[in-house]
Parts: C-alpha cells; structure tokens; sequence
C-alpha cells in the first residue's frame, strides 16, 4: 500500500494529501515492522522496536549519556545502501570520532553533519536518504524562516514540527536529544512531549553508573517498559542483573538496613534502604531523605509513631536508598519504617528477608501491585523470608525456599526485628 504523502507544509500540523476518510478495517497494520536494535532492552523500551517514520525524543540531564547511546545506535544502523545521519549542534565532529574510537565501533556510512541550520539539515536528508537520523540537539537548531532566537521555543517548536513532517514524509525514524535540567521542567523538551511520537526520559546521577531509560509517552508501545543500562569505559550497555547491582550479595546484617521490592514499570526490582536515627538537639529534629519523598518519610515517621509507639520526637532520622536509586511507589513504605524502627529498637532485620508494603495511616499493611512477581524476584535472588501483606495467594511459595509471612499490621512486622 503505497505511503500517503505529507504536504511539506510551514502552516498547517501534519497536512496528508490523501484525506479522504478510510474505514479501520480496511487499513492493513501488518506493514509496521519494527527497526530493531542490538540491545534487547532498548527494543524493549521503544515497544518492540524502533517505528519507521517515527519522530523520537531522548530527553535527560546534561552529561547523562543520550549522544552516546544514539551514537551508538547510528553506528550500528548505518549499511551501505541506507546510511546512518548524525547532526550535532553541539560538539565538533573531531569530538565525536573521539566518543566513536571509545565505543570501538568503525564508523563506516555513519555521516557527521555538524550543522545547526534546519534547511540544510534538510537538503542534506533528501540527499542521503538515511536509514535513521539522529539530531543533536533540538535546542540547538533554528530555522532561518523563523524570526526567533536559537534555543527559543518558537523555534524549538517549528524545528521539531518540520522534523516530524520530515520523519512521515519520508518514513525514516528522527530521534532528537533535548536536555532538561534537574528539575525536569525545563519548557523546551515538556512543550515538545505534544508533538512527538515518543518521548524517553534518560535518567541516573553523575556519581552512579547506572541509567534507566523510562518511556514517558510512546504512540506505539506501552510506557511501563524501563530499560537498564550502565555507563562503562566503552559506552553504555545493558545491566545485566539491576536486583543484583543495588543490593550486595555479601552485604552484612546491620541496624536499620532493610531490603525492599520496587516496581519500575513492569520490572520487580530489589533495593535496600538504609536508615540512622540519633538523638536530636533541634527543637524541631532532621529528617533527611535521599531516593525517598520526604513527605512519605514524615508520613512513615508519624505512623510509626502513633500506631507503633516508636518515639521519633526527639530524633534525627536519615533515610537513604542505597546505589543513588529513587524510589516512587509507596511498597517501600514498610521497608523503611522497619529499617528506622531498627535503630530505636537497636536490632537488626535479619539478613535473609526482604519487605513488601504500603502503610495505611492506621498502621494497617496495605496491597500492592504485581505482588506475585515481586516475590518471584526476591527468590529469584535467594532470599529466605519475605513480609508481604495481608491476603494474598502465597502457598505455592511455602513449601520452596522463600518463606511468604503475611503481616496485617505495622506493629505485627515490628515483631520481625529481632
Ligand atoms: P554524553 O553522551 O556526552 O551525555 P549527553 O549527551 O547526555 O550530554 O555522555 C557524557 C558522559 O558519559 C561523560 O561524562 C563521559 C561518559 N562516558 C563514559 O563513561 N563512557 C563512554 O564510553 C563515553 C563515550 C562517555
Ligand atoms: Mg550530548
């Protein structure tokens, strides 16, 4: 079926020239075949793999990571027949064949194009007919049609939008970098999460190794999919075993060390959560969290408490997530109250069990999601004893080596520090 063509319009959004309205059963969707890429998670990540004509934005912190990853990705997509087109706007081509020499790729038909000017970036797609093209970054462009400075949203919106004409037009994927800063509001990249098919968000710290690329928007594929990676000296590759990396294998049994079961996206994922209590001398006591909300720490702090009898007033309390991962979902929630509970009680959590729950304000133990397949991680790890809250189908996990203890109450796993 032949590709309907795109009017290359400045006016209008995506104006088709064939627009006449066709029924959805006739529209065949078989020939959407996915470009795929080396790295199995990052196929993952993209839905299954890369959509033709899609228009991409890898978004993320500068120094992150993102040209390394579409480096390496234009490497390897680039063949003879169909070439691979990398335009930066931001870095020499000399500095790029430095990067190129580190990831130990050759670099044959992957074309550099250091340019910022749309119009040329244009004529100089139609021209090479690219298999994949790759703009570095979006912030960096403008388009001389447009009376607007560099790096403006006017011109950030209209590059992008031509861009997206571009990809369909020609049914060639663009994927485009766009940074955002710590905060992740910078305007640029949010403004352009309307426009574009797909949007990544590139995440981790300078300090840790470790990246997550989290789909926050994607028109073909599910956004629950995260893919884990690591920075090494030769680029970025995929992280074999995330649960392994974040909890050590030959950790030892200290006070206020628990570990938990989170999920990012559809992956169960084991994490320890390290608390320290000491005796305050502030008329209001410290509460520090890192990896954690600090308002779930105050809430986990009240509850412990006022339903558990755990005095917290007068002390400093530090809560932090060990591998400098962050914690969103509130399963953790009973990890962290036992991992402070530890300290003032002065026991630790024993070594071999990790803990599942969401605390209710009455010190009730609430459900969580996908409780099943956080179990099957945390045998999967070798873990003895796990608490998981209230009703759930656990026998078939009794009789193997992981020991399913559901717990009702926070004052009913308090029980567990021994
Ligand atoms: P980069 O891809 O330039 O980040 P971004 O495009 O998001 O700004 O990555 C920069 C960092 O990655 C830099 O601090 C060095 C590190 N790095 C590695 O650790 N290993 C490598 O192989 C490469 C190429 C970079
Ligand atoms: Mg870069």
């Amino acid at each position: 079926m032949p590709r309907p063509t795109l009017q290359k319009s400045t006016t209008g959004w995506l104006d088709y020239a064939d627009n006449k309205p066709r029924e959805l059963s006739s529209i065949s969707s078989e020939d959407i075949h996915r470009i795929k890429t080396s790295s199995e998670e990052l196929n993952r990540v993209f839905g299954g793999g890369i959509v033709p004509g899609s228009l991409i934005l890898i978004s993320g912190a500068p120094g992150i990571g993102k040209s390394t990853l579409l480096l390496k990705l234009s490497m390897e997509r680039a063949t003879a027949k169909k070439p691979s087109i990398y335009v930066t706007g931001e870095e020499s081509s000399s500095q790029i064949k430095i990067r190129s020499v580190r990831l130990g790729l050759s670099g044959d038909n992957l074309y550099l194009l250091q340019s910022t000017d749309l119009d040329k970036i244009f004529s100089t797609l139609d021209k090479f007919q690219p298999s994949i093209v790759v703009i570095d970054s979006i912030q960096t462009m403008f388009d001389r049609n447009l009376n607007a400075g560099v790096g403006s949203l006017a011109q950030i919106r209209e590059c992008t939008r031509k861009m997206m004409v571009w990809a369909k037009d020609n049914n060639v994927p663009v994927i485009l970098t766009g940074h955002i800063n710590k905060e992740g509001d910078i305007a640029g990249p949010k403004l352009l999460e309307h426009i574009v098919d797909v949007v990544i968000n590139m995440e981790g710290d300078l300090i840790n190794s470790w990246r997550l690329l989290r789909p926050v928007k994607n028109r073909f594929g599910s956004t629950e999919e995260i893919g884990m990676f690591e920075m090494t000296d030769t680029g970025i590759v995929e992280l074999e075993d995330p649960s392994r990396s974040f909890v050590d294998e030959h950790r030892k049994e200290s006070i206020g060390s628990t570990v938990v079961c989170v999920m990012e996206g559809n992956r169960p994922m084991l994490l320890e959560i390290q608390a320290l209590t000491a005796p305050s001398f502030l008329p209001s006591p410290r509460r520090i969290s890192t990896g954690i909300d600090l308002s779930r720490l105050h809430l986990v702090c009240a509850i412990l408490s006022k339903r558990a009898g755990i005095n917290l007033n007068n002390q400093d309390i530090v809560v932090n997530v060990t591998g400098g991962f962050k914690i969103t979902e509130p399963a953790a929630d009973l990890g962290m109250a036992l991992a402070i509970a530890s300290n003032i009680i002065g026991n630790p959590i024993g070594l071999g069990m990790a803990v599942i729950g969401e605390l209710g304000l009455n010190g009730e133990i609430r459900r969580v999601f996908h409780l099943e397949r956080r179990i099957e991680e945390i045998k999967r790890l070798g873990l003895r004893q796990c608490l998981v809250p209230p009703a759930m189908k656990s026998s078939k996990f009794q009789k193997r080596e992981l020991q399913v203890i559901n717990v009702d109450t926070l004052v009913r796993a308090l029980e567990f520090i021994k």
